[in-house]
């Protein structure tokens, strides 16, 4: 039966995604339009950014250089297809990308999401073993509280019961390796001390199974969704060593770390760790126009470019892949960080950042704070027998007292957009305290 007409105020429609639905119709939140670091809610109050929209809008909110760009390209090629088709922004988009990326990573594929960026690497791995003449490869490994967003493949190789459970039988030939939140890692600052000999889990799973049945390990170099897991200090180099070793691909799901949030364009150039592929999306067009790219390095590229020149390499590809609006978007985006220096902002203001968020330690509910770069977690103890109640608690009372958060489990994670001043950053750890202070 068809469903009345809808009014502006009727919200059944909408199933919104990752959303508690009917608690939100209940009581909706409601942004109506944003500008640098502040939204404005439908009742007209301001709304501190504390976690750049979904980590996606690093540059801040409705920037006239990404806004007039968009609007340009909408007005002069507003679509074009990319399948046997092309057209120069792509092009440009890619050569700026690459050139943003470490040396050693030279080509660009675009996709529209984080999610789809990773299935693309993830394909793309399997390939080019199977291009390479070496197609047992085709197991995954992944790591527990890994999050690679919601596509079948993102799901399998990530490690979130919740976001597997519901959906019956998936990719095999999946593997993870253990996260590395360790106790002993408590209050950290910045890359914690001890879990480097975690890495060393992957050469068990590659015992167990075989090098030769392996193509990809992929990890967030920073695990974000999960709750803001830092890798501990020489793990993601054990990783390297590792993959190198047996011939592994190692992908980087860089779709949070990319574009400046820990203070360099991307972790690979933070840690100096070279994967062979990095999925990216969000802050590559400010979260304005939904683009993401996977990029790879030349040896991944090449080892497609054989066989009879008029035949596709890689079957493979979406409608919008590089579309003209969204290209249009990425440089702009990547235009605005480079002439505001954003990501040496983003590693200037990181100390205070961090100052600010440990200042906490001694607030209501608190039993662990870390960070990195502009990315902080605080993790409240749990209400007995009521999981994810408290931090949702604070969620909802951050939104009222002006400020936006975001929780996973117990844990409250930042990312604000790398405008943020230091008055901005006391006024959300302030905000905050309060919250935490008023909460049962
Ligand atoms: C590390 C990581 N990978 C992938 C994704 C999925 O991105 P999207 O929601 O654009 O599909 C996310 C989203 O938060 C992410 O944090």
């Amino acid at each position: 039966m068809a469903l009345d007409r809808p009014t502006p105020n009727d919200l059944r429609a909408f199933w919104m995604p990752f959303t508690a639905n009917r608690q939100f119709k209940s009581s909706p939140r409601m942004f109506v339009s944003a500008k640098d670091m502040h939204y404005t809610t439908a009742e007209g109050r301001q709304v501190l950014d504390g976690t750049a929209g979904l980590w996606c809008c690093n540059a801040g909110h409705c920037r006239p250089r990404i806004t007039e760009a968009v609007a340009k390209q909408v007005g002069e090629l507003d679509y074009a297809p990319a399948f046997q088709m092309g057209h120069p922004v792509a092009f440009e988009l890619a050569n700026r990308l690459v050139d943003l990326a470490p040396d050693g990573i030279d080509h660009a594929f675009f996709t529209n999401s984080g999610s789809e960026s990773v299935e693309t690497a993830l394909k793309i791995a399997i390939a080019y073993h199977r291009a390479r003449g070496d197609g047992a490869r085709t197991r995954l490994i992944g790591r527990e509280r890994g999050y690679h967003g919601v596509n079948f493949g993102g799901i399998s190789v990530g490690g979130i019961v919740n976001n597997r459970k519901m959906f019956g039988t998936l990719l095999g030939g999946v593997d993870h390796m253990p996260h590395t939140h360790l106790p002993d890692n408590q209050w950290s600052r910045g890359q914690p001390e001890h879990g480097a000999h975690l890495a060393d889990e992957l050469e068990r799973i590659i015992a167990l199974h075989g090098a030769e049945t392996i193509a990809a390990c992929i990890v967030e170099p920073v695990a974000g969704s999960t709750g803001v897991l830092i890798p501990p200090k020489g793990y993601l180099e054990r990783l390297r060593e590792i993959c190198t070793k047996h011939g592994i691909l190692l992908i980087f799901d860089e779709v949070i770390t990319g574009f400046g949030r820990l203070g360099a364009p991307f972790a690979a150039q933070y840690f100096d760790v070279l994967p062979d592929m990095m999925a990216t999306a969000k802050g590559l067009t400010n979260g304005v126009i939904p683009m993401g790219a996977v990029l790879t390095t030349g040896a991944v590229h090449d080892a497609f470019m054989q066989g009879p020149e008029h035949l596709i390499e890689l079957f493979h590809g979406y409608t919008y892949s590089g579309s003209p609006i969204a290209s249009a978007a990425g440089l702009a985006t990547l235009e605005t960080y480079a002439e505001e220096d954003l990501f040496a902002r983003c590693a200037g203001i990181a100390p205070y950042w961090e100052e600010a968020l440990h200042s906490l330690r001694d607030a209501r509910h608190v039993i662990d704070i870390r960070n990195m770069g502009l990315i902080g977690a605080v993790e409240l103890e749990p209400i007995a027998g009521e999981p994810t109640k408290r931090a949702f608690n604070a969620f909802l009372k951050a939104y009222e007292k002006g400020i936006l958060i975001r929780t996973t489990g117990d844990i409250i994670a930042m990312s604000p957009p790398l405008i943020i001043d230091r008055a901005q950053v006391d006024q959300l750890v302030g905000t905050l305290r309060e919250v935490l202070d008023s909460l049962d």
